[in-house]
């Protein structure tokens, strides 16, 4: 499919199935040779990394852990607003190789929140594997190890993503036209 449509929106076929796989290939390869000795935990975000750490995960040939984590986000009572709470860490992650796959870093406060909490943990390494990266919107100043991909700031659905819980289905992903 070329273009898709969901709800008031018009998306048209940006990254194939094809690119993606060989992005994610490129950076297993990079993992098993760097943490090889390291018998990694892998957290997954869900829901957006759930199509990107299958395939990641089906890439990683060396001794691991995977593991589930969500984001809980509500308005706090303080004036301080926004929660963030991570919800499915069940492991002791206390002297672990940590590896968050996500499926984006569009302004890196998400991921800043999520090592900040994990850090209290006390774990010996956190990585980060990010299927995509958006440069241009990062606000914080993050080391994002492995990066599948760069893209532009555009909005973008497939492959995990959503639109309003729509999209994440789709095997290629697709990049909102502005009409
Ligand atoms: P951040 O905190 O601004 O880095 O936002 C990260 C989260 O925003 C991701 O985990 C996604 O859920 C969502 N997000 C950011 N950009 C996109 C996009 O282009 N399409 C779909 N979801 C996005
Ligand atoms: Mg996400």
């Amino acid at each position: 499919m070329e273009s898709i449509q969901i709800k008031d929106k018009k998306f048209a076929i940006s990254i194939t199935e094809e690119q993606i796989l060989k992005e994610v290939d490129r950076v297993a390869t990079e993992i098993n040779r760097d943490l090889k000795d390291k018998n990694p935990l892998f957290l997954s975000v869900l829901n957006g990394s759930f199509m990107f750490t299958a395939d990641l995960m089906k890439r990683i040939t060396i001794p691991c852990e995977i593991s589930f984590v969500k984001l809980a986000s509500y308005q706090g009572i303080s004036s301080t607003g926004k929660i963030t709470e991570v919800i499915g860490v069940n492991e002791d992650i206390s002297g672990r190789c940590v590896v968050i796959v996500e499926d984006i870093v569009d302004t890196g406060l998400t991921m800043q929140r999520l090592l900040e909490t994990l850090g209290t943990r006390n774990p010996k390494e956190i990585h980060i594997a990010s299927l995509l990266v958006k440069p241009e919107k990062l606000q914080v100043p993050l080391n994002i190890k492995y990066a599948a991909m760069n893209i532009p700031n555009d909005f973008i659905v497939g492959y995990g993503l959503d639109y309003d819980g729509l999209g994440r289905n789709y095997k290629d992903i697709y990049t909102v036209i502005n009409e």
